[in-house]
């Protein structure tokens, strides 16, 4: 089954607005024989969103958000709703990252909600699961991520799963410098693949399931040439567009 490989940039806390429209323009405008072939996204933060998305608009480079909250609106002050992700013109959002479980104490309850809440609006979520030093060293990974996978998309329908991007980032390879191997990478993607088809059945085909973790153009082609790593989330390489750019190419098949 062919996959066409989705990449996204991560951009977590950094860029002011023009910092943010400089570096999305670069991507936009560095495709090259990748347009078209690689699907691409960039996920700025809040305050970036809607000019980003002004810069991209009519381009091959899509927006995504960092987060969301899964209500439409209402008294919750500092959130965002997944209407006004789409108003700011973003197709995509990341739910469940690392960060955010872990510094912010989200939930697999919550993750449940955001990603009803965006297929709800018609976005579509990048849901990150990913096991800890600890957890790996415990042999737990595959129960871990097989926790996140079903209690993340529980209740989803197999047409509603086919939207939904999985992210594999286990939590010792992010901004660590230390990546899996690509071994390491395909055992638990095809764990999770597994775990798809009982959810989704033949969705679980067409589902993408990025890898990341440390991320870079020395690495990804390798990560990217394993059967069921279909693209990467990118984090501090993708705040270069050189970087970022070459990662995009090393998904070429
Ligand atoms: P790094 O690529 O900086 O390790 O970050 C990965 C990540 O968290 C992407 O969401």
């Amino acid at each position: 089954m062919a996959r066409t490989p989705f990449v996204c940039g991560n951009w977590k806390m950094h860029e002011t607005v023009p910092e943010a429209v400089a570096l999305a323009s670069e991507v936009r405008d560095g495709l090259g024989e990748a347009a078209g072939k690689v699907q691409v996204a960039v996920a700025p933060p809040f305050t970036a969103l809607h000019a980003v998305g002004q810069a991209l608009a009519g381009s091959r480079v899509e927006l995504a958000a960092q987060d969301v909250h899964w209500e439409a609106k209402g008294a919750f002050t500092g959130e965002v709703s997944p209407g006004m992700l789409l108003d700011a013109g973003c197709a995509h959002c990341v739910v469940g990252h690392s960060e955010r479980r872990h510094l912010f104490g989200e939930t697999d309850e919550a993750v449940r909600r955001k990603v009803g809440a965006l297929l709800g609006a018609g976005l579509r979520p990048i849901v990150c699961v990913g096991e800890t030093l600890a957890e790996r060293e415990g042999s737990r990974t595959l129960e871990v991520v097989e926790r996140q996978v079903r209690q993340g998309l529980a209740g989803l329908s197999a047409e509603q799963l086919e939207r939904v991007t999985v992210a594999y980032e286990p939590v010792w390879a992010i901004g660590t410098g230390k990546t899996a191997t690509a071994a390491q990478a395909q055992e638990v993607h095809a764990a999770i693949r597994k775990i798809l088809r009982e959810l989704g059945g033949s969705a679980a085909d067409r589902i993408r399931i990025q890898y990341g973790g440390s991320v870079k153009p020395e690495n990804a082609r390798e990560l990217m040439s394993q059967p069921d790593v279909d693209g990467a989330l990118v984090g501090g390489a993708s705040l270069k567009a050189k970087d970022f750019l070459a990662i995009v190419k090393g998904a070429l098949r």
